[in-house]
């Protein structure tokens, strides 16, 4: 017997990059619209008027009179052991690791903590409307495993992994090149492609492993060609000239991942910043995809990341928070401090373009865009109700809108959880049950 869900309010995803411009065939909108959900997957999503009549008697419609559906947010890089030193004030990166995040890491040491966290963060994330993320761990084993239980006990896509770093940071948080690569390896056997999890080789930059250990981990993704690889690239200044003198013989940040065979497809690297155009273009023949962080870059002062350029080289592109350097889990503020960005580079970004980078163009980003992203037939059915009416200010503000492209900017610029009314992981109601 089949489980059959529909759910009735206005409906918007995407079918490809709207671009600059706002491509309107790249997105769907059904002002009156229904979403069909078959088990837990997409049936159809369309116009309520033609779609009612065809439906059968014992299916209850779940009606959202003035809200809107979209597809779940995809957070394409995220820290959850640093839930607690988000809006930490300092310096930029290098200083903040050492000031707060690895403290922070520390802590995670404790299975039980580890799991505690892990349950807030998850928690945290479909209170937001994120029902997939890319995530880091810490340095323990365990860590995965917390975050890893947290998701499958809300059924959530989700990709994460141990970290790994055998260098240049506190002795406490150092693994090794052999326990990163048998700690790695027990944890992919466990986890990835159990149910919808997934697990990513998380070294955590270049900077903080030895050759041996980045050796391990391409070793590793060599026998793994379907595990994900997670890492930072080139965020801060400082970062890049240090990783300049500790790989003299790299010719560039991504040429050292290269080396040991961790620039491939399903490779995400966050941030992104400080590339040139040839290693842009490396990256995306080698189908790499990148994080775009705004909050984070902004906070850290790391830099400006240039959509436009890795658009052009072929990169594929989705919106991370990567909190804790970052400063909200929600992607609608993450998708306002990307205009932003993008702004102040004599760039724009349509709110179409936004909501792709939070979804499809995610998706594709972490390839599971056969999966999840849009409201294509056969997707798992995870979808967020949006509430123009969820505070006061986004009320006033959409009440004067008279499009859909003109009440989305306003609400990608101005909305945060109190606009996510409910949050469904493969139909099932995680947020807002009523
Ligand atoms: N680079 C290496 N580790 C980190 C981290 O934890 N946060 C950020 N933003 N950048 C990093
Ligand atoms: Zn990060």
């Amino acid at each position: 017997m089949h489980m059959r869900q529909a759910f009735r309010a206005s409906i918007l995803h995407c079918l490809s990059d709207p671009g600059e411009e706002s491509l309107p065939s790249a997105y769907e909108y059904f002002e009156d619209g229904l979403l069909l959900v078959d088990d837990g997957n997409v049936l159809e999503a369309g116009h309520a008027e033609s779609l009612l009549p065809a439906l059968a008697e014992d299916v209850s419609v779940t009606e959202y009179p003035g809200k809107l559906i979209v597809p779940g947010f995809i957070d394409c890089h995220v820290h959850f052991p640093q839930l607690d030193i988000i809006a930490s004030y300092g310096k930029q990166l290098l200083d903040w690791l050492h000031r707060y995040a690895y403290p922070a890491e520390l802590r995670f040491a404790d299975p039980e903590y580890a799991r505690e966290v892990a349950s807030i963060f998850v928690n945290e994330l479909l209170n937001n409307g994120t029902t997939t993320a890319l995530v880091f761990g810490t340095v323990h084993p365990h860590s995965a495993d917390a975050i890893f239980e947290a998701a499958q006990l809300r059924d959530m896509r989700l990709i994460a992994g141990k970290v790994l770093m055998d260098s240049n940071c506190p002795v406490e948080l150092q693994d090794d090149a052999e326990s990163a690569y048998t700690d790695s390896k027990a944890l992919i056997e466990k986890w990835h492609g159990k149910g919808r999890l997934g697990y990513a080789i998380t070294p955590r930059f270049a900077l903080t492993s030895t050759e041996q250990q980045l050796a391990a981990a391409g070793r590793l993704a060599g026998e793994y060609p379907d595990v994900w690889i997670h890492t930072h690239l080139a965020e801060n200044l400082d970062e890049v000239e240090q990783i300049a003198r500790q790989f003299p013989s790299s010719k560039s940040y991504l040429g050292v991942y290269d080396r040991f065979g961790l620039l491939r497809e399903r490779a995400v690297f966050a941030h992104c910043l400080h590339m040139d155009k040839t290693d842009r273009i490396w990256m995306g023949k080698k189908g790499g995809s990148a994080a775009f962080c705004p909050s984070s870059n902004l906070f850290l002062g790391s830099g400006l990341f240039d959509l436009a350029a890795m658009h052009d080289a072929g990169v594929k592109c989705g919106l991370g928070t990567d909190v804790g350097g970052g400063t909200s889990l929600s992607m609608l503020r993450t998708a306002a401090e990307a205009y932003k960005v993008l702004h102040l580079q004599q760039h724009t970004l349509p709110a179409t373009r936004a909501l792709y980078l939070a979804t499809l163009g995610a998706a594709e980003a972490l390839y599971l865009d056969d999966k999840i992203g849009n409201f294509l037939p056969g997707k798992e059915a995870d979808f967020i109700v949006l509430d123009p009416d969820g505070t006061n200010l986004t009320a006033r503000r959409t009440a004067a809108t008279t499009t859909i492209e003109e009440e989305l900017f306003a609400l990608l610029t101005l909305a945060d959880d109190r606009n996510v009314a409910a949050t469904f992981v493969r139909g099932k109601q995680q947020k807002g049950q009523r």
